[in-house]
């Protein structure tokens, strides 16, 4: 795999290809209803500023006028209804055809015209290339195991328009000096409220390491303007395409 470049890794004509990962299995928490998404919902709210987060990655995304958006694992719409109000269009696809319906209802409810939502995936979305100004993904690339990680940000990478950028929000674990042992029982512990959610986070889920994730981001052909962290674990890129 070299870096540079911006061209998709694959022609997804051979999607059908026995290599190929099937990103439509559910790897975490599935949601059978509506019913559980709002509940969902509900408890993400309590554990962060779901609306602080999606204005600061507006301001990160330096939109120009009639933009062009794609977030890729909209959950439940919130981001996507957030910045619809700077934008021509905006593509929202998720796996989920449980949490589309509950963010297109939402979307409905509250007259936004302006978002697609469609279901797709990092790996399956049939983009143009260059076609987007911002593409915003939050707490969704985890979903993939890293070699397909690196597939689905040079995808990514191929869709954003020169100078465009990618606001890439997921959680990415560093036990620095510490042993991964202490770290996890010791981040797990002081997450009081979702802490079994997050142990099941890390035992089951693909997060990865700082390093490898900025090695991911840079071979996809992405410059890394800024990486913030938050809660020990949280980390928000704000990348450019070239
Ligand atoms: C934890 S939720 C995050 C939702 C929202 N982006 C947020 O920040 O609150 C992860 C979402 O990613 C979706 N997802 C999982 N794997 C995916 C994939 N390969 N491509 C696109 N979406 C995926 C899930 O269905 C789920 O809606």
């Amino acid at each position: 795999m070299g870096g540079g470049g911006a061209q998709p890794y694959f022609d997804r004509r051979n999607s059908k290809m026995e290599w190929q990962w099937n990103e439509f299995q559910q790897i975490g928490t599935d949601y059978a209803s509506e019913a559980e998404v709002a509940v969902y919902d509900q408890r993400m709210r309590q554990v962060r500023d779901i609306d602080g987060e999606n204005r600061h990655i507006v301001d990160l995304l330096q939109l120009p006028e009639n933009a062009a958006v794609l977030e890729i694992g909209t959950g439940t719409g919130a981001f996507a209804r957030t910045v619809s109000a700077q934008c021509r269009q905006v593509i929202a696809v998720d796996i989920s055809p449980v949490m589309l319906q509950y963010a297109s209802n939402i979307a409905r409810q509250e007259d936004i015209c302006n978002i697609v939502f469609t279901q797709a995936g990092f790996l399956n979305f049939n983009g143009e290339e260059n076609a987007f100004d911002g593409i915003v993904t939050g707490l969704a690339l985890h979903h993939l195991p890293d070699l397909w990680k690196a597939v689905a940000l040079r995808n990514i990478c191929s869709w954003l328009k020169p100078g465009g950028r990618l606001v890439l929000q997921d959680v990415v674990f560093d036990w620095k000096t510490d042993t991964a042992e202490n770290y996890f029982t010791r981040i797990v512990a002081s997450f009081d409220s979702s802490s079994s959610h997050l142990a099941r986070h890390i035992a089951q889920e693909y997060s990865t390491l700082p390093w490898i994730m900025t090695g991911l981001l840079e071979r996809a052909g992405l410059i890394i303007e800024s990486d913030q962290e938050s809660h020990e674990f949280l980390h928000c890129y704000c990348c450019r395409k070239p």
